[in-house]
């Protein structure tokens, strides 16, 4: 599968300050609550990242299975504590070990970053693959009417953190192109020394009638499409089950 490099995921000092510089995790409550609502017991969560999701699950007891194409985030989510308990894999859909779970999570908007319509529809392949029989997928993606890189400036997204053992980082997004349904943006980090990092990404918006074509054309019944709770308005949260 063609996999986006972005920086940010994939250098190891970018990977390093992904939790630090957005520590406000509120976001993942609705997928824990989703999972105790659909009573799963088993999870994979593609497009884990640093594993924040991966190691909730497992701490409640869940078999989890982490799975990113980022080898220096996942290096971060296997430093962490209680990370033995997850089975981590670098890949992505189209290289998934035989699996039957009950639930597959993508979130933090993992699934806009698979750009390519080859990418996206073997990506819904390889999740149904690995559901059992009446599993769901549950997948998020932000509304596109929303318009919400709009927002995306310098102005409005820099912050400066205080990060134990770096001291002050500074960060800030700014858009490098916007041509809907693609929308690209540039992530910097200035550390304390003055080293700039620099993430290019881009990110595909989708709206709610074409991920539920999407997912209808590969088999999956989508049983609901939610809002999520921290974000009215901006995020699509798709519940699809294999059936
Ligand atoms: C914004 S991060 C979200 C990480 C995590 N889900 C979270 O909520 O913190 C997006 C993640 O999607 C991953 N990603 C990029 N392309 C992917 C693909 N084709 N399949 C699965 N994950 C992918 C990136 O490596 C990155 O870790």
């Amino acid at each position: 599968m063609d996999i986006e490099r972005d920086a940010g995921f994939h250098d190891p000092r970018l990977a390093a300050l992904y939790d630090v510089l957005d520590p406000d995790r509120s976001d993942l409550d609705a997928y824990l609550a989703i999972v105790a609502e659909r009573s799963a017991r088993s999870v994979l969560d593609l497009g884990c990242g640093t594993g924040t999701l991966a190691l909730l699950l497992a701490a409640r007891g869940l078999d989890v299975v982490g799975v990113d194409p980022a080898a220096a985030s996942l290096e971060v989510a296997r430093g962490k504590p209680g990370a033995a308990a997850v089975r981590w894999l670098c890949g992505d859909a189209s290289t998934l070990p035989p699996l039957a779970v009950d639930l597959v999570t993508m979130t933090g908007n993992a699934a806009q970053a698979i750009i390519s319509p080859a990418a996206w529809s073997a990506t819904l392949a390889g999740v149904r693959a690995a559901l059992r029989p009446g599993g769901t997928f549950v997948v998020e993606t932000r509304e596109p009417a929303r318009q919400g890189w709009r927002e995306w400036t310098r102005d409005r997204s820099s912050t400066s953190t205080e990060v134990a053992g770096v001291g002050l980082v500074v960060s800030w997004h700014e858009l490098t192109e916007v041509a809907p349904p693609l929308v690209s943006f540039r992530s910097t980090c200035v550390l304390p020394d003055g080293v700039e990092l620099v993430s290019d990404s881009t990110l595909r918006f989708r709206d709610r009638a074409g991920v539920t074509a999407d997912l209808e054309a590969h088999g999956y019944v989508v049983d609901e499409v939610r809002g999520a709770p921290d974000r009215p308005g901006r995020e699509l949260v798709f519940l699809a089950r294999r059936p």
